[in-house]
């Protein structure tokens, strides 16, 4: 496996897998890999020849009270786990090698970051679609994968993929759980052992409504509502719990038969924020 630290050095292995003729699969990640990440890079296999990892804190998309400084970073644990996956090579650049310069230009994101998880956090998408976008031309992935417990990314990621004609066949893997249902996340190590118990009840609260709108519910808000205050019970302090069209991204109050929704939450226990979706197919 190969560690690329620089443009150059990632652009020559993939000029040389392409040489070979090698369909090179790509994941974006941040590190501190767990086996969410790890599902990604096994269903890599499937889609490409050659499984290529970035592993990078993105600053940009970080807010400036966020966690940037914080962030778990594992970076030789990473580089063994990739090379027990089979990944090919690893582009881990530093900071300066992606970011060296002045920016005079920026993605601009319509309706689709207003709500969820773009609406709590302004300039977050803006920041993944200005790294996806700079990984996209670095590596000319025929193949991208993403995981769905990040669903607005990935829809939003798409729509840059298509409108900036990439050229990259997107993939969205299910979310890997913990054995109690807890999404897992590189997050979940700041929750003490006390919040990791309970940290399972928003993925409890969302299996709840969805059980109920499959029996039929079509106007699930006052369920939602229930939900909610049961979990601030349980010391949960809710970001977001709604339904959204999964196609527009816009909070839905009536679902229509022959509609995909995604039902999501993101809540906060204590210095953490979870986040957790189930796709509803009406
Ligand atoms: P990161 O949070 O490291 O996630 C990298 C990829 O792993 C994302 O596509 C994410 O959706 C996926 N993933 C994380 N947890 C998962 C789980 N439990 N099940 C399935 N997939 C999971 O997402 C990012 O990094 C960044 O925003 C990035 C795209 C790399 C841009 O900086």
């Amino acid at each position: 496996m190969q560690t690329c630290r620089t443009i150059e050095e990632i652009r020559s292995v993939v000029k040389s897998l392409k040489m070979a003729g090698k369909k090179i699969a790509f994941i974006p990640t941040m590190g501190a890999l767990h086996e969410g990440h790890l599902s990604l890079i096994r269903e890599a296999h499937q889609h490409g020849d050659a499984v290529l990892v970035s592993i990078f804190v993105n600053p940009e998309q970080f807010g400036p009270n966020e966690d940037y400084d914080t962030y778990p970073r594992e970076f030789e644990q990473d580089l063994e786990k990739c090379r027990d996956a089979g990944v090919k090579a690893v582009f881990a650049p530093g900071p300066e090698e992606l970011y060296s310069d002045k920016k005079y230009l920026k993605i601009d994101i319509s309706d689709l970051n207003r709500h969820m998880c773009g609406g709590s956090r302004p300039g977050f998408f803006e920041g993944i679609l200005l790294v996806v976008n700079k990984l996209f031309n670095i590596i000319e992935p025929d193949v991208a994968l993403f995981g769905q417990k990040d669903i607005q990314q990935f829809q939003i990621i798409r729509r840059l993929a298509e409108e900036f004609n990439h050229g990259t066949e997107l993939v969205m893997v299910p979310i890997s759980r913990a054995n109690d249902g807890l999404a897992l996340s590189s997050r979940n190590a700041y929750l003490s052992s006390e919040e990791r118990k309970t940290a399972p009840g928003l993925y409890r609260s969302l299996q709840y409504i969805e059980k109920q709108v499959n029996g039929g519910v079509d106007t699930p808000s006052l369920l939602i509502n229930h939900q909610k205050s049961e979990l601030e019970a349980k010391g949960f302090k809710i970001d977001y719990l709604n339904t959204f069209s999964l196609k527009t991204l816009q909070p839905v109050k009536t679902l229509e038969s022959g509609e995909t929704y995604i039902l999501a939450g993101a809540v906060w226990l204590g210095k953490t924020r979870l986040i957790d979706n189930i796709l509803i197919e009406f």
